[in-house]
């Protein structure tokens, strides 16, 4: 069985998720790029949010508010998710389709650029037990950089589109975003602060946790 065939397979044994589907058909309709999580890695951050009792979750590209969901469904208590997204129209659609999935109000979407919105949570003297990177590639290492700083002992640091659609293994690709998730790739397999293992399906997903 190829990979292919192992993901569709995977899929068919999950009935459809229609809070999930409907937040698709949003992004769809607003003419978004269509480049939500995997849902079998969204249901993985659900649980990784839920097994590790993750209280302060920090998403890195928000999106329609996709992965937003995936992760404040894990949330346990007084769990709260903070999402952080350049565009103010993205941000109004994951805004609303996080409240539309009953999270107003432990979830927020700030706008601005995710380098500085990380630095000024680093001023603030700012902690998390969980990050989730998923915006631009060309920027992916700084984003990790900025989570080691946030982060605690036992934080979880995942990175989607480890593959980034082939460029990430194909040496003739070079432009900035392959050669940004390759640095990413390769601080997440060998910084000796962490501990990880990279998931080979769909557009492949790192999962590191912080020594
Ligand atoms: C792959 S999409 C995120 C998908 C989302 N995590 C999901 O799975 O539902 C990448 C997002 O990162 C945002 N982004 C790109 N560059 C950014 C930056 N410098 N700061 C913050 N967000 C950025 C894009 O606008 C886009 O919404």
């Amino acid at each position: 069985m190829d990979s292919d065939n192992g993901v569709w397979y995977a899929e068919s044994l999950y009935p459809p998720d229609e809070q999930l589907q409907r937040v698709l058909n949003s992004i769809r309709e607003s003419g978004m790029p269509e480049i939500s999580v995997s849902p079998g890695y969204g249901r993985l951050l659900t649980l990784l949010v839920q097994m590790t009792g993750a209280r302060s979750v920090l998403e890195i590209g928000a999106l329609g508010g996709y992965s937003g969901i995936c992760l404040a469904r894990g949330l346990t208590g007084e769990g709260r998710l903070l999402s952080l997204e350049l565009r103010e129209d993205y941000a109004g659609l994951a805004r609303e389709n996080l409240q539309q999935a009953g999270f107003a109000d432990r979830a927020e979407v700030r706008v601005g650029d995710a380098l500085k919105s990380l630095d000024s949570l680093l001023e603030a003297g700012e902690r998390f037990d969980f990050f989730f990177i998923d915006a631009d590639k060309v920027h992916a290492p700084e984003y990790l950089e900025r989570a080691l700083l946030l982060a605690k002992p036992g934080t979880i640091i995942v990175g989607d589109n480890a593959f980034y659609h082939g460029k990430a293994y194909n040496p003739e690709n070079n432009g900035p975003g392959a050669i940004g998730i390759r640095r990413f790739n390769e601080r997440m397999a060998s910084d000796p602060r962490l501990e990880s293992t990279l998931l080979p399906a769909y557009d492949g997903m790192t999962i590191a946790r912080v020594k």
